[in-house]
């Protein structure tokens, strides 16, 4: 399942991260994306209500692939597993965000910024890594000087901080990126304001984005 879950963000490659306090508003969020065609996003753990926000879009929209974000410790990842979240994300990691991970039997991706993070994250049993705030540690220059030496071990990264549009795919072209996350797609200003049709119109535009290929076929 693990791997399965590994993929699908992999074939979604970009992740809006949101942060959502209104239960409904998180519901309307999950079916603007759904309709949009970017079925996917992580609600971070830094309001109120988030894991009750969890909770109901899981119930509801059970295909939804919904993650937990700034998961800091193993009672987050308890709260967020139990609140149906399908992924963990966290900034950091620690021993007992490992344990709690590997015992809910969710997937964890943890922060990593620098190769020996990088490798005892690897050493724990993590195969993807969050590269967190990417844009103030060096943006996607940093990971690409960071993939060679660390080929071998497999891992995979998924930057975010400071990802927008116009560099968004400066990290995706790079092999060893699975995914970005960024908060642009579903700010908080434009949850609070309860702009959908630009919510979705965002959404749209991140597809076409990444899949540069794909259009030309079809334009041409
Ligand atoms: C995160 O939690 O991953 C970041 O807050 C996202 O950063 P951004 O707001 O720059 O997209």
């Amino acid at each position: 399942m693990t791997q399965e879950i590994f993929a699908a963000l992999a074939r979604m490659r970009i992740i809006p991260v949101v942060e959502i306090d209104d239960i409904a508003t998180g519901v309307k969020l999950a079916r603007t994306l759904t309709a949009a065609g970017l079925p996917v996003m992580e609600v971070t753990l830094r309001t109120p209500n988030a894991l009750a926000v969890i909770r109901e879009i899981s119930s509801e929209m059970p295909d939804f692939l919904l993650g937990a974000g700034t998961l800091l410790s193993a009672r987050d990842v308890d709260a967020a597993a139990s609140a149906g979240a399908h992924f963990l994300v966290s900034p950091g990691r620690t021993d007992s965000l490992t344990r709690a991970a590997t015992t809910s039997g969710l997937p964890l991706v943890p922060g990593a910024i620098t190769a020996s993070e990088v490798m005892a994250a690897v050493d724990a049993g993590h195969s993807h890594v969050k590269f967190f705030p990417a844009a103030q540690f060096g943006g996607a220059a940093a990971i690409a000087a960071m993939v060679p030496p660390l080929r071998a071990s497999g891992v995979m990264f998924m930057p975010t901080g400071g990802i927008r549009p116009e560099n968004a795919m400066d990290y995706l072209s790079l092999d060893a990126v699975f995914a970005v996350g960024g908060t642009w797609i579903a700010s908080k200003d434009l949850l609070a304001a309860q702009r959908f049709e630009v919510i979705s119109e965002r959404a749209l535009a991140a597809i076409t984005l990444t899949s540069p290929l794909t259009e030309t076929i079809e334009g041409s």
